[in-house]
C-alpha cells in the first residue's frame, strides 16, 4: 500500500531574493518529494512565503509602498526562482491568506480556551520618533555582559551572551538613530511550561535525528519559558481576535501555513485536508528546517497543535548550515549568490547534484567550494553520465535505423540484474536523506557501464561488417545502463530525466526497469548537459559583488543586517579624548578558533614591547588560518576584560556591519608591529 505523506520546506521571508543558502533546504527537499513519487507514494509538498513581521513592514515603508504590494512581488520573483530550480512544490501559498488568519485564530482561540494563553505586563523599548516598539534585531548598543558597543538586542557577537533588550547598555534604536523609552506593554504569552511532558516524551521517541533531540533536551533540563506570541501595532500580521492593537507575532502564525496551504491546495483538489491534521491520521509529516529554527519546530509548533487538538509532527528533518570555502556566505566576497544570478550563468542541475553529492541525513554544514564543484559535475555528470548515451547513441541512430537489438544478449542479463538490484540500497538512501553514499552508489554503476563500453570497443568492431550485431548489442546495453542510471537519478536531475524519456522514447519508472528495453525505436541523441566552465563561476560572483556594491548606497535598516543603515555618527569629542586611546600595529602572530564560540577567533598580538591575547568576534568574515602574519590595529589601552574563554587584552579594529561583512583594519605595507596609530 503506497504511503500518504505531507512535506514542508521552512518558509522563505517574503522580503529578499532567495540565494543557495536556501537552496540547499529546497533541494533537499525537492529530491525526497520527488523520490516518494518515484516509489508510487503520495506525497505532496505544502509550501509559501513567510510575508508577515517588522522588517517587512519597514522595508514597504522605506520603498513607500503597502506591504501587500511588496510581498505580492516577492511572491513572484520566489515563484519564478522555485520554477528555475526545477522545485516541485505541489503548493506555494502565503502566510498572509486568508485560511492562514482562520486557521491562526481557531489554534489560538483554543489554546486560549485551554489555559495555554496567559497575559503580563512587560518593559519593552519604544521608539519615540517612529512610534513603535522595537524587536530585538532592531536595537543596538553596549554587551551588558562584556561591555562590547554595539550589539544587538538578542545578543552578543563578542561574547556569545543571550540577553533582554532591556538590558543592552545604551540602546540606540536602529529604525531612527535615536535613544528608545522603557514603556510598559502588556503581551500574550503560550505557556509553554504546561506542554514539558508532552514535549520530553516526542523528544525521546526515537523519530528526531539524534542531534535534534539533543538540543531539545538541554531546553527542556533548563526549564521552558512562556512565549510571547503577540506584538503591538504598527506591525504586518494579523491581529489577535480578543486584543485589539496587537497582532500575531510573525513565528506563531507562519507554521500554521503549513496547514493553511495544504488547505489551499484541497480547494483546488477536492480532497478532505482536515482529516490529516487530525490525531489519529496516518498521513506522515515531515518538516524540512535549519539548525536555527529547531525551536520553533521542536518545542513552539508540536505544543500549539497539541494545545489545539491537531495532530503532531511525524518527523522534523533538520539540515546545517551552506558555508563556501568554510566561511559563510558573503555578498561583498560573491558568495551569497542569488538564484536570478545563479540562473542567468549557470544550470540548476549543477548544484541539484552538487548539493545532493554532499548531503547526509545530519545536522552538519554542507561547504561548497568552486573547484570541487566543478570537478564533480564534469567528471561525474558530464564525463561518466551522460557520456554513456553519446557513446552508445550515435551507432544505434546512424548504422541501426534508431532501433535497439531484437533481443538482449543472454551473457549480459546478469549484469543487468546487477544494475536493477542496485536499487534497494540506493532508495533506501534517499529515504534516509543520505543523498551523498546514493550519488555515490549511482556513479559506482556509472564508471562499471562505461568500463565495459570501453572493453567492448564498439568504435573498433563497426569498422568489421560482420561485427555489426555485435555493435548494436553493445549499443543496446549501454543504452539500458543510461536508462537504469538516468531513472536513479531522477530525483535529482528532472530535466536529465525528461531529456531521457524523450531521447529512449520510454518513461522513466521503477517498475519498468524490471525489463531491458529491446526492439525497440530510440530518437536521435541531443545533448544532454554541457561541462561547466570556470568562467561561468566568476561571472557569477562578479555580478553577486556588483550587486552588494549596487545596493550599499541604497541600503536601510529594514534589510538583513549586512544591509543595515550606516550609523549614526556619535556625538563629538575633543581631540584629548582621542588622545587617550593608545592605538597599536599589532602583527598577528596566531590566530585560532575558539572552541564552544562560534563567532570568536583568539588572536596573539605582538606589539613591539609585548604579545597580547584578544578575542575578537570576526570568525564569520575570516579563516582563523588566514590570519596569521597580516599586521592590523588595536586599542592596546583598553581595560582587560574577562571572557568565559579567558583574559581579552585589547581590542582590534575592523569595519562594517558585522557577520560576514567585516573587515580588519590591516596596515600590512610596511608598518611595523607596535608603531603608535594617530
Ligand atoms: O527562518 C525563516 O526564514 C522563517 N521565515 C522560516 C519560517 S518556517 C515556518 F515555521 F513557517
Ligand atoms: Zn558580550
Amino acid at each position: 500500500m503506497s504511503r500518504r505523506i505531507l512535506v514542508t520546506s521552512a518558509l522563505p521571508y517574503a522580503n529578499g531574493a532567495l540565494h543557495i543558502g536556501h537552496m540547499l533546504e529546497y533541494i533537499q527537499t525537492d529530491v525526497w518529494v520527488r523520490y516518494q513519487r518515484l516509489m508510487g507514494n503520495d506525497c505532496q509538498w505544502v509550501w509559501a512565503d513567510d510575508a508577515h513581521g517588522t522588517p517587512i513592514m519597514l522595508k514597504a515603508q522605506a520603498e513607500g509602498i503597502e506591504p501587500e504590494q511588496l510581498i505580492a512581488r516577492v511572491k513572484t520573483e520566489h515563484e519564478r526562482d522555485i520554477a528555475g530550480f526545477l522545485l516541485s512544490p505541489d503548493n506555494f501559498h502565503t502566510t498572509h491568506s486568508e485560511e492562514n488568519r482562520e486557521l491562526a485564530n481557531l489554534i489560538y482561540e483554543r489554546n486560549r480556551d485551554n489555559g495555554n494563553i496567559v497575559r503580563r505586563t512587560i518593559k519593552q523599548l519604544y521608539d519615540r520618533e517612529r512610534e513603535m516598539f522595537l524587536p530585538d534585531r532592531f536595537v543596538k548598543g553596549i554587551c551588558p555582559n562584556c561591555g562590547t558597543p554595539d550589539q544587538y538586542g538578542d545578543n552578543c557577537e563578542n561574547c556569545s551572551a543571550t540577553y533582554d533588550a532591556t538590558d543592552l547598555k545604551e540602546p540606540i534604536s536602529q529604525v531612527s538613530g535615536t535613544t528608545p523609552e522603557l514603556r510598559d506593554s502588556e503581551q500574550l504569552f503560550f505557556a509553554l511550561g504546561n506542554f514539558s511532558e508532552m514535549l520530553r516524551e516526542w523528544t525521546d521517541s526515537g523519530t528526531l535525528q539524534p542531534e535534534v533531540a539533543n538540543k531539545l533536551r538541554e531546553w527542556l533540563e533548563g526549564g521552558l519559558k512562556d512565549w510571547d506570541i503577540s506584538r503591538n501595532a504598527p506591525y504586518f500580521g494579523f491581529e489577535i481576535p480578543d486584543a485589539p492593537g496587537k497582532y500575531f507575532y510573525v513565528w506563531l502564525d507562519a507554521p500554521i501555513a503549513y496547514i493553511a496551504s495544504h488547505k489551499n491546495l484541497a480547494a483546488r483538489t477536492g480532497e478532505d485536508w482536515e482529516a490529516s491534521w487530525k490525531p489519529d491520521s496516518d498521513v506522515e509529516l515531515y518538516h524540512f528546517i535549519g539548525k536555527d529554527i529547531i525551536n520553533f519546530h521542536g518545542l513552539f509548533w508540536p505544543a500549539m497543535l497539541e494545545g489545539a487538538g491537531f495532530r503532531k509532527p511525524t518527523g522534523v528533518f533538520c539540515h546545517g548550515f551552506l558555508t563556501v570555502d568554510n566561511l559563510k556566505m558573503s555578498k561583498s566576497r560573491g558568495t551569497s549568490i542569488t538564484i536570478e544570478t545563479w540562473l542567468k550563468h549557470l544550470q540548476p542541475e549543477y548544484l541539484r547534484y552538487y548539493f545532493a553529492s554532499k548531503l547526509s541525513g545530519s545536522v552538519v554544514d554542507l561547504n561548497m567550494n568552486f573547484d570541487d564543484f566543478i570537478t564533480r559535475v564534469n567528471a561525474d555528470l558530464v564525463g561518466k553520465v551522460v557520456n554513456i548515451a553519446s557513446r552508445c547513441a550515435g551507432f544505434i541512430s546512424k548504422r541501426f535505423d534508431g532501433k535497439l537489438a531484437a533481443t538482449y544478449p543472454a551473457d549480459m542479463i546478469e549484469d543487468y540484474r546487477h544494475f536493477t538490484s542496485a536499487q534497494s540500497i540506493i532508495m533506501q538512501y534517499y529515504e534516509q536523506r543520505e543523498y551523498g553514499k546514493a550519488m555515490r552508489e549511482i556513479m559506482l554503476l556509472a564508471e562499471h557501464a562505461n568500463t565495459y563500453i570501453n572493453d567492448a570497443e564498439p568504435w573498433v568492431k563497426i569498422k568489421d561488417p560482420e561485427q555489426a550485431e555485435a555493435v548494436q548489442q553493445i549499443c543496446t546495453v549501454g543504452l539500458n545502463y543510461f536508462r537504469i542510471i538516468a531513472t536513479y537519478l531522477s530525483p535529482v536531475l528532472p530535466e536529465l530525466a525528461s531529456k531521457t524519456e524523450q531521447f529512449l522514447n520510454t518513461s522513466l519508472t521503477l517498475a519498468s526497469l524490471e525489463q531491458p528495453l529491446c526492439d525497440h525505436a530510440i530518437n536521435r541523441f541531443q545533448p544532454m548537459m554541457t561541462r561547466v566552465e570556470a568562467s561561468q563561476i566568476e561571472k557569477v560572483m562578479e555580478e553577486t559583488k556588483a550587486n552588494a556594491d549596487a545596493q550599499k548606497p541604497a541600503a536601510s535598516a529594514a534589510g538583513s543586517k549586512a544591509e543595515a543603515s550606516l550609523e549614526p555618527l556619535k556625538p563629538e569629542i575633543e581631540i584629548d579624548d582621542f588622545d587617550k586611546v593608545d592605538l597599536r600595529v599589532a602583527l598577528i602572530t596566531d590566530a585560532q578558533p575558539v572552541e564552544g564560540a562560534d563567532k570568536l577567533v583568539q588572536l596573539t598580538l605582538d606589539i613591539g614591547i609585548e604579545t597580547r591575547t584578544v578575542f575578537a568576534g570576526i570568525k564569520a568574515a575570516y579563516d582563523p588560518a588566514d590570519l596569521i602574519g597580516r599586521r592590523t590595529v588595536m586599542v592596546a589601552n583598553l581595560k582587560p576584560r574577562k571572557m568565559r574563554f579567558g583574559l581579552s587584552s585589547g581590542m582590534v579594529l575592523a569595519a562594517g556591519p558585522g557577520g560576514s561583512d567585516l573587515f580588519i583594519l590591516t596596515p600590512d605595507d610596511g608598518a611595523t608591529a607596535g608603531m603608535r596609530v594617530k
